[in-house]
């Protein structure tokens, strides 16, 4: 069954239109996260979900009923913010459980699913605490918990990690996806933090002025962006991307960057299909950072291109270093091992995994397929 379908949803705020029509179809139990740029409308998309802000067209059907018109506390659904919300003059267990409280569910209820959620998050220690005593790690496990113990038909997460510190940050990230595994919930998970979309996700919706660029699972997003705004905000560092030019070569199409220079690179597409009509036109070649590689690696089940290039800066990050390189001219990085520092000014030898490469069209910035 469906856990939610959004469809063709609009939402302008006076003449601005900040959703442009969505169509979303999720089904139960999976984990999508939203991720996209600062004011691309996921905020607004999932409080239209929720029920809090009000679409200007369109549908949302939530557990298969039409909830357009259903208030929030109607909708089955509980929702998590960046900022907790929590209730300063109550207690942690008492935050978990008011909303049972409005409802006037029986005290032994009450007590069993405080002790459920509170195991499950341990947070048994702290039920007693005032939000003011807690961590902000404590805190958004505590507003989680208040979201769990209404066992909903969905849960929306709305940036639930941005206040947190880096190393909590990721902390917290595998918990809530261990957690999801545990409970099997329908999540909808809101985030500009690309990684936190590719680590978590069962899908990801990757969202862009108020559209929806793609909607596939994680590793289809990676490898097979569906356009160039995807290929470049994916990934850290994005995805390389150059302008190529396509030749007729023998066995398939030859991406030459850097045409007429004397350090063109010429690069033969191995089973690139679609690649055939762009032959003597311009395309967007891309290529990952970590499918440009040292030269002595090899790329298993690959034949890679060998390229000399100058180096023009190396930055170590400790588990890798990234190199920015020139390739007929045009900046690309390259993620290598530590082991091997390349000298900046200098020119070295890289290997180019060619299975990997997207081909974009440059008038529709879509991937070529
Ligand atoms: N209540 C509002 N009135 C007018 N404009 C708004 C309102 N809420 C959001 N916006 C605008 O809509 C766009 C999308 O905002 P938002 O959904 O919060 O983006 P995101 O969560 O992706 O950062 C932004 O340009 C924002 O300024
Ligand atoms: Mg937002």
């Amino acid at each position: 069954m469906s856990a939610l379908t959004v469809r063709d949803l609009t939402k302008k705020f006076g003449p601005v239109e900040v959703l442009k029509g969505i169509d979303l179809e999720i089904g139960t139990g999976e984990f999508i996260v939203l991720v996209g740029p600062s004011g691309c409308g996921k905020s607004t998309l999932l409080n239209i979900i929720a029920g809090l802000e009000r679409q200007s067209s369109g549908m949302i059907e939530i557990g298969g009923r039409v909830v357009n018109d259903v208030a929030p506390k109607d909708r089955d659904i509980a929702m998590v913010f960046q900022s907790y919300a929590l209730y300063p003059s109550m207690t942690v267990r008492q935050n978990i459980t008011f909303g049972m409280e409005c409802r006037h569910e029986p005290k032994s209820k009450q007590d069993a699913a405080v002790a459920d959620v509170a195991r499950l998050l341990q947070i048994e220690r702290l039920l007693g605490r005032k939000p003011s005593q807690l961590s902000g790690g404590q805190r958004q496990r505590v507003a989680i918990g208040r979201a769990l113990v209404r066992n909903p038909l969905l849960f929306l997460f709305d940036e639930p990690l941005s206040n947190l510190d880096a190393k909590l940050r990721v902390e917290m990230r595998m918990e809530i996806k261990r957690l999801h595994q545990r409970i099997g919930a329908t999540i909808v998970y809101v985030t500009h933090d690309q990684i936190e979309a590719m680590t978590m996700a069962t899908r990801i919706a990757v969202m862009h002025r108020g559209q929806v660029q793609q909607f596939a699972d994680p590793d289809t997003v990676y490898r097979y962006p569906a356009n160039l705004f995807v290929a470049r905000f994916m990934g850290s560092p994005p995805m390389n991307t150059m302008r190529a030019r396509l030749e007729a070569g023998n066995g398939g199409p030859v991406a030459v960057i850097g045409a007429g220079r004397p350090d063109e690179v010429r690069i033969h597409l191995q089973r690139y299909d679609a690649a055939a009509s762009f032959v003597d036109r311009e395309v967007v070649f891309g290529i990952r950072p970590e499918c440009i590689a040292e030269s002595s690696r090899m790329f298993t089940g690959a034949a890679p291109i060998i390229v000399s290039a100058p180096v023009e800066m190396v930055e170590p990050t400790g588990a890798e270093t990234i190199v920015l390189l020139r390739l007929g001219g045009e900046a690309a990085m390259a993620r290598i091992t530590p082991d091997l520092r390349p000298t900046p000014g200098a020119c070295a030898d890289f290997a180019l995994d060619t299975r990997r490469i997207c081909l974009f069209d440059p008038e529709t910035e879509r991937l070529i397929t």
